[in-house]
């Protein structure tokens, strides 16, 4: 892991030593070799953390990351105050971190938009993320973690335990966020305007849906001429 790698801080709060120096270890040597061929895919930190749908943008992945160990851990202090539960917080964190750390390896850029690779169309990231950790000997429940982020329904295996769980909700909570506020902005967008910009970001989008709520058509239509200008001025 690079110095300013910006998953660091979030790995440092890994308590255990062994799970943290094994998750710093993943992160720090990115790549899937499958026969002859090194796979390494596009930055992690310029990873969108999906297509279209959520996170759909340069800098998304290390976004959606750093938002759901947050939700995650909100959903740590209600079952540990509230229901009285206990939860392994190390777990919980690792999961999350690494939930979908190959991403990047299923994304390519063309003219701007993102497409999926020849590895992205042959194996998905959980999958790759699975191979990965029992290649390198992680605990049965980490990978139990990542194997039941996406829930039975879109994945291959409901969560079975309190953490996977509390990561599959924690994963579901923030792609809905994002996901549903992007989609806010591209419709006000394309109403008040009468197109998209291209990649609305995850700023850009809480200003314009925040713009609408408060201030009425006007204020969305006055923040996206800002966002058009600012943009404009960054070029
Ligand atoms: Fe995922
Ligand atoms: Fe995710």
């Amino acid at each position: 892991m690079r110095k300013s790698s910006p998953l660091r801080p979030l790995i440092g709060r890994i308590r255990n030593k062994s799970l943290r120096r094994k998750v710093s270890e993943v992160v720090q040597n990115l790549q899937i070799q499958i026969g002859d061929a090194v796979y390494t895919g596009i930055s992690f930190e310029d990873s969108p953390a999906g297509l279209s749908r959520h996170h759909s943008y340069p800098g998304g992945l290390v976004e959606h990351i750093a938002a759901t160990a947050k939700i995650a851990f909100a959903f740590c202090d209600a079952v540990e105050e509230v229901y009285k539960g206990k939860v392994d917080r190390d777990l919980v964190l690792a999961g999350i971190i690494l939930h979908d750390i190959f991403k990047p390896f299923t994304y390519e850029v063309n003219d701007g938009s993102y497409l999926t690779t020849h590895l992205g169309e042959r194996l998905d990231h959980l999958t790759l993320a699975v191979a990965e950790l029992v290649r390198r000997d992680f605990p049965l429940d980490l990978i139990h973690i990542v194997c039941a982020h996406h829930g039975g329904q879109a994945g291959p295996i409901w969560a079975r335990t309190l953490e996977a769980l509390i990561c599959h909700l924690a994963d579901q909570a923030d792609s809905q966020l994002n996901g549903q506020v992007l989609r806010a902005a591209r419709y006000l967008s394309r109403r008040v305007i009468g197109e998209e910009p291209s990649q609305f970001t995850s700023k850009e989008a809480f200003e314009v849906i925040r713009s609408k709520a408060v201030e009425g058509w006007e204020g969305a239509r006055m923040t996206l001429e800002k966002i058009r200008q600012r943009r404009l001025g960054s070029n």
